[in-house]
């Protein structure tokens, strides 16, 4: 059956972390049941304009979804179930902080539905915690992951690497405290100094100087070694995994199939009669609920993307995959010589393989991706 994913974007936070660019907000209390109806009222909105069938996925990301009313979870799932139906090996995963990782909260989340959680632990060292604005310890974030293996089937929790001050041996402890709690799964993440941040401010200051390209390519590498030497390796750029363990959600991102986006500023990508098309929620989270009071969506854009831009999203996703994508020789992408010609180059550069119509980024080639697929495209 084709994947076809829901994502929940629950916007609010207990703080904002410094180097955060997701579309968050201090979280100032909420309304459980004008949520709920919120999203359902959206929900049911894009059930009237798709193709019905069950989903696959529900992904509850943010923000912090581990902060909302469980009451407003339960109805969300409830209410896909009731418009999609839900396929008998549904993923449903929620983002949770260490911090709102206590037993009795993770075992409602776990009643609500959700069979997969992923934690942002960040780090396992109080002083790189500390520096990256989190408001939970290494300790908590330990007895989170041990928690949370405990109560769900399947979890992952994510680290970021490439930390100024933090060395590699450093690097090699937290990954080896990582992989002794045996996870099916792992998101490994590169700090990202992302413009209009905090951090961005900093460094502009000179109040600190982010890991040079030297330190955070060994750090990529370190990664890529210690993962796969524990069965763990890379199906995508920062994303480690058990074969079977991958996730189904993000998958579907990836392999650039379906999904619906539901809450502020949540994208969505999907089959509308024989067009595919973007859509995206307004951002403010005031905004999207007064929209939806007026006119039932919370949709600021829906755009038909034409065939140039689904090869351009394809490729950017598809290509952060081990597994690659399809790329038959009848393909649209061959409609140019000039990228054909591009195309030919970066695989005898040893950039890219092309092996029985499967495109694939080649270790030397995964680390400069958003470079690579630049030049194959632009
Ligand atoms: C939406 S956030 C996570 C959910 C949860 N609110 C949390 O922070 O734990 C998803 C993940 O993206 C990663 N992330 C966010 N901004 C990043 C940045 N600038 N550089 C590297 N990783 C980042 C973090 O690892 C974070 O856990
Ligand atoms: S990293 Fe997570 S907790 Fe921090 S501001 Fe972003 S979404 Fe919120």
């Amino acid at each position: 059956m084709t994947p076809l994913g829901l994502y929940v974007h629950w916007p609010f936070c207990a703080r904002i972390c410094p180097y955060c660019d997701f579309n968050v907000y201090r979280e100032r209390g909420v309304d459980a049941e004008l949520w709920s109806s919120a999203l359902i009222a959206d929900l049911e909105h894009w059930a009237s304009r798709i193709k019905q069938r069950p989903l696959t996925s529900i992904y509850f990301g943010g923000g912090t979804p581990s902060l909302a009313p469980v009451s407003v979870i339960a109805d969300v799932i409830a209410a896909a179930d009731r418009l999609f139906g839900l396929d008998d090996t549904v993923e449903i995963t929620l983002e949770a902080n260490p911090n709102d990782a206590d037993e009795n909260r993770l075992r409602e989340i776990a009643s609500a539905g959700v069979n997969r959680l992923s934690l942002g632990v960040q780090s396992f060292d109080d002083e790189a915690l500390h520096f990256l604005g989190r408001d939970h310890d290494a300790a908590s974030a330990r007895r989170a992951i041990a928690l949370t293996q405990e109560i769900f089937k399947a979890s992952t929790f994510d680290l970021i690497y490439g930390r100024p001050r933090q060395s590699d041996d450093d690097w090699y402890t937290e990954l080896s405290e990582a992989l002794a709690f045996e996870p099916a799964h792992l998101s490994l993440y590169q700090l990202t100094i992302e413009p209009g941040t905090a951090f961005a401010a900093q460094v502009a200051n000179s109040r600190w100087t982010p890991a040079d390209d030297d330190r955070q390519a060994r750090h990529y590498e370190i990664a890529q070694e210690t993962t796969n030497a524990a069965g763990l390796g890379a199906y995508e750029i920062s994303n480690h995994a058990r074969p079977g363990s991958e996730s189904r959600h993000n998958l579907i991102y990836w392999r650039y199939q379906d999904y619906i986006g539901i809450g502020p500023g949540a994208h969505g990508r999907m089959t509308v009669g024989a067009a595919r098309s973007a859509t995206k929620a307004l951002d403010r989270p005031d905004n999207y609920l007064r929209q939806i009071q007026e006119i039932g969506n919370g949709a600021e854009a829906t755009e038909t993307l034409d065939e140039e831009a689904q090869l351009i999203e394809r490729l950017s996703m598809g290509l952060r995959l081990a597994e690659g994508i399809p790329l038959y020789a009848d393909d649209v992408f061959y409609r140019e010589e000039t990228r054909a010609a591009r195309l030919r180059q970066l695989v005898g550069d040893g950039f890219l393989s092309l092996d029985c119509g499967t495109l694939r980024a080649t270790a030397t080639g995964r680390p400069v991706l958003n470079r690579l697929i630049y030049e194959l495209i632009g």
